[in-house]
C-alpha cells in the first residue's frame, strides 16, 4: 500500500505538476522558472529520505518553491520552510490548495527572510537542500553552532559537480558565497561540516540515481 507521500508524488508526476507550475507561473522577482522545483531524479532523492522526519518539527531552509515543504508536511508534525526571497514565499503559498486537495493536513507554514531566524530549540528536523554553499560563513558557523546543540536530523543534499566546475573555472567561484568546507559542494565536505557539529552516523543517498543534467545531487542523512 502506498503511503500518503507516496501517492502525491505519484500524483504530481502523473497529472498534477503542471498544475503546480502554472500556480508557480508568476515567478516576478525570482531567479527562478516556474520549473524549478519538479519531480526529477535530483527531486526524488530528496523526497525519498523524508521518511526520515516522521513525527519531527522540520525547518525547510531555502525552500523556494515549497515543493520539499509540503512534501515533508505529509510525515512531519510540523514543518516551516523559509526562503529569504519573499516572490518564492509567495508562490511557495499559491500552491498550498492543491496540496490540501492531495491529502495535506499538516501544520506547513512559510517564512521569508534569513533561516537563522527561524532556528529555535523546538526544531528537530531540517531539510538543506543545494542551499548550503550559498549561505555564507558566518550562517554555516551559525547552523553548526546549532547542529552541536540540538542535535536535529539533517537532510543535506550537496552538489559535488559544481566544486568540480569551480576548481575547473577558478573565476566561477565568485558565485559561491559561502568559504568555509570548501564552499559545501562536495560529499567530503558535507560529511566533515557534519562530523564538526557533533555527527557520527550518517549515510550518503543518490549517488548515481541523482543525476540531473548531467550533475549528481547526492543527499546525506544523518543517523543518530
Ligand atoms: C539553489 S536554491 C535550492 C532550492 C531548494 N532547496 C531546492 O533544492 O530545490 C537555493 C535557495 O536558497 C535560498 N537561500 C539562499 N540563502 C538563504 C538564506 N540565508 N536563508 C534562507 N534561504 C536562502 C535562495 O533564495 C534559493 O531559493
Amino acid at each position: 500500500m502506498k503511503t500518503a507521500l507516496q501517492s502525491v508524488v505519484h500524483s504530481l508526476q502523473t497529472a498534477g505538476m503542471g498544475s503546480l507550475q502554472e500556480l508557480w507561473k508568476d515567478g516576478a522577482g525570482t531567479g527562478y522558472p516556474a520549473d524549478y522545483q519538479g519531480i526529477t531524479n535530483k527531486a526524488t532523492v530528496v523526497i525519498s529520505a523524508l521518511d526520515h522526519l516522521q513525527g519531527r518539527h522540520v525547518l525547510d531552509i531555502g525552500c523556494n518553491s515549497g515543493l520539499y515543504t509540503y512534501l515533508a508536511g505529509f510525515v512531519a508534525n510540523h514543518v516551516t520552510g523559509v526562503d529569504v526571497e519573499q516572490p518564492l514565499i509567495d508562490r511557495a503559498e499559491r500552491a498550498r490548495p492543491l496540496f490540501i486537495s492531495q491529502g495535506l493536513t499538516g501544520p506547513v507554514d512559510f517564512a521569508s527572510g534569513t533561516f537563522t531566524n527561524y532556528l529555535h530549540p523546538g526544531i528537530s528536523g531540517i531539510i538543506a537542500a543545494c542551499v548550503l554553499y550559498h549561505v555564507g560563513d558566518d550562517y554555516l558557523r551559525y547552523l553548526q553552532d546549532f547542529l552541536r546543540q540540538h542535535r536535529p536530523k539533517m537532510i543535506i543534499q550537496t552538489r559535488p559537480g559544481r566544486a568540480e566546475a569551480f576548481r575547473l573555472n577558478p573565476s566561477w567561484g565568485v558565485l559561491a558565497t559561502t568559504a568555509a568546507y570548501e564552499g559545501m559542494f562536495t560529499i567530503e565536505s558535507n560529511l566533515a561540516f557534519l562530523a564538526d557539529a557533533g555527527y557520527d552516523r550518517v549515510e550518503v543517498v543518490g549517488l548515481t540515481s541523482s543525476v540531473f543534467c548531467g550533475e549528481a545531487f547526492p543527499v546525506v542523512v544523518t543517523l543518530d
